[in-house]
């Protein structure tokens, strides 16, 4: 019996955020959100099963991976696991095209990989709904790195279920993202953890109460292809939800001195006529947008800070998808 398959994912960067939840258990975010997935960006991950190992085991850029790390991937083969209906152990080996400490969360691209990989080798053929389900439980983002191009991760409220779906192809509109990374720390709060104060702070109620709104300008700023208001309700979200991170209890400070800086040169830049706008999630370094047309300015203006350590570039990428799958019952 084999049991094997390996699948590709890239991560995504949201315009509009998700930060906290509605309902923990069941991850249901409390607001919706909308991203591109990075097409420079990928996971790569290789799940087998066997009748004949004796214990999971997940492997991340050639290391073992135990602890935390392993308990997560764990509790999500558990899940899997349940719906085939099938007791066996893993090996799992994932690995990142892009360099470790580079500060670029791997965990929506990793969980959307392990989805599809992981249910592949069981023999489990999901629909991509079901897929982008089951994705957020090992990370709430990941959900939105199985369906390709621009997608939107609706709350349950809406749907009756919580999954993302593609709203535009990849190739609809050739945005650019410069990730600018200022820093390779492991960020001190994650987000799994951070999130979960988010209800700490009084600004988190306005900023899910004026969600939907945000939503609809974004969802017709893509489809209409508005840099304009895409780079105004982009900035805002990003606005709002440091705001509320840097407003709960504890308070959570992402940003550097030097991210403050460059949100900043953007906002001159823009006044210069270029088509460019910033968004950070939870660290501090800052994905700087910008169309095809001004991406090249906007790279010599950006290699010019001496705090960048590196700039990684992604245009918007396709969905999540199967390498290889050999399982055979
Ligand atoms: O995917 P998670 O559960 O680690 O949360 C990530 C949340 C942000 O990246 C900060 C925002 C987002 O919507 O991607």
């Amino acid at each position: 019996m084999v049991m094997k398959a390996t699948a590709l994912a890239h991560p995504n960067i949201a315009f509009v955020k998700y930060w906290g939840f509605r309902d923990e258990h069941d991850r249901i975010p409390a607001n919706g959100s909308i991203s591109m997935n990075i097409g420079c960006l990928s996971t790569k991950t290789a799940v087998e099963y066997s009748q004949s190992f004796k214990e999971d085991r997940f492997v991340l850029n050639g290391e073992a991976v135990t602890g935390r790390g392993l308990f997560r991937v764990q509790q999500f083969l558990n899940r899997i696991r349940q719906m085939a209906q099938k007791a066996v152990f893993a090996y799992v080996e994932s690995e990142n095209n892009f360099p470790v400490g580079t500060g670029v969360a791997s965990s929506a691209s990793g969980f959307a990989a392990l989805a599809l990989a992981g249910t592949a080798a069981l023999g489990l053929a999901l629909s991509e709904d079901q897929l982008s389900s089951l994705a957020r439980f090992g990370s709430g983002s990941a959900c939105r790195s199985i369906p390709g191009g621009f997608v939107e991760w609706q709350t349950e409220a809406r749907t009756g279920k919580s999954f993302a779906h593609s709203i535009a192809p990849a190739n609809h509109w050739k945005l650019v993202d410069c990730i600018v990374v200022l820093s390779e720390d492991h960020k001190s709060v994650g987000s799994e953890d951070g999130m979960r104060t988010a209800g700490t702070s009084p600004l988190q109620q306005a900023r899910v109460m004026d969600s939907e709104r945000r939503l609809d300008l974004c969802r017709t700023a893509i489809l209409t292809r508005d840099f304009d208001t895409l780079a105004k309700v982009t900035e805002l979200d990003s606005n709002m939800m440091h705001a509320v991170m840097m407003t709960s209890e504890p308070p959570l400070f992402y940003w550097h001195p030097q991210s403050l800086e460059i949100m900043k040169a953007v906002k001159e830049w823009q006044k210069d006529g270029l088509e460019v706008t910033y968004t950070l999630d939870a660290g501090p370094n800052v994905h700087v947008i910008a169309t095809q047309t001004d991406v090249g300015e906007v790279l010599v203006r950006l290699n010019q800070f001496p705090a960048v350590i590196d700039i990684l570039k992604g245009v918007p990428a396709g969905p999540a998808r199967l390498l290889s799958s050999g399982y055979q019952a």
